[in-house]
């Protein structure tokens, strides 16, 4: 796996994991909206021994712009190994709750940029019959929290167009790595109070750049969430719908 692109490269998450692919000296294009942020990443990923390392500074909000990302990957690289896929917003539920301009902007955010993402480079990776599609969806997309489904529904929906196309990936020999973080210490949740379910995001990272070389399809991480995703999925739905979660 030798020529990454990564969207959302400065989260706490995507950094860690870019570091991995650094020192086994892949050639990298960063994207992320803040210039001086990416510019930062870019020279820790060099020194760490990236072969290379490119950088564009787009708002990943713009669909049109996503979706010309792959080519401008492949140009910039010399071709294309995997796509991960990071970017994202935890909203204010409750703000989005009365400004659906807003909710619609996070779920954009969240799945609409990333399914764009991914139908470009399957069709690329379809062609080249090889690759890697990754995502840092979440937790939150297996069921629907009163508390969260904003932020939920996106990463569901981005879960369940991954499933799909993992089954159409199948025979090109493309893997379609769905990485379902618990809580993980990152600026995203620096707001929130901290306990022990909390992961930190180089351990995290660490999982999704073995996902990744693995090829595997559906990653919780750490690994107890698969257990309480299990559990969360066996609550029947008029006792789940009066939790105060
Ligand atoms: N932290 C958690 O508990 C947790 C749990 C489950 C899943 N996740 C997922 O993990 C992924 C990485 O998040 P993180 O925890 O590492 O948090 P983070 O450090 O806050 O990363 C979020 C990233 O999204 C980028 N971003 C947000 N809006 C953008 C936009 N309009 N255009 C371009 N980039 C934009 C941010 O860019 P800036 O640096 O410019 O802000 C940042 O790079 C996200 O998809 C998140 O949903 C996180």
């Amino acid at each position: 796996m030798k020529r990454i692109l990564i969207t959302g490269a400065t989260s706490a998450i995507a950094q860690e994991a870019g570091r991995l692919f650094a020192a086994d000296g892949a050639a990298l294009l960063l994207v992320g909206r803040n210039a001086d942020k990416l510019a930062a990443v870019a020279d820790d990923l060099r020194a760490r021994g990236a072969d290379k390392v490119e950088s564009e500074v787009i708002d990943l909000l713009d669909l049109a712009r996503c979706s010309r990302l792959i080519d401008e990957a492949v140009e910039k690289l010399g071709g294309l190994d995997a796509l991960l896929v990071a970017q994202g917003t935890l909203p204010d539920q409750a703000v989005c709750e009365g400004n659906p301009v807003q909710a619609l902007r996070e779920f954009s955010l969240n799945a609409m940029g990333p399914i764009t993402l991914l139908l470009r480079a399957a069709t690329y990776f379809e062609t080249q019959r090889g690759g890697c599609l990754a995502v840092i969806t979440s937790i939150a997309g297996v069921r629907g929290r009163r508390s969260n489904y904003i932020y939920g529904s996106a990463k569901a929906a981005v879960s369940t167009f991954m499933e799909g196309l993992r089954g159409r990936m199948r025979e090109a020999g493309v893997s379609v790595v769905d990485i379902r973080p618990g809580f993980v210490d990152t600026p995203m949740t620096a707001h929130l109070s901290k306990g022990p379910l909390f992961a930190t995001a180089s351990s995290v990272g660490e999982r999704v750049y073995r996902a990744m070389i693995a090829g595997d399809s559906v990653v919780y991480t750490p690994w107890f969430w698969r257990w309480i995703a299990l559990v969360i999925q066996l609550i029947p739905r008029a006792i789940f719908s009066k939790l105060p979660i």
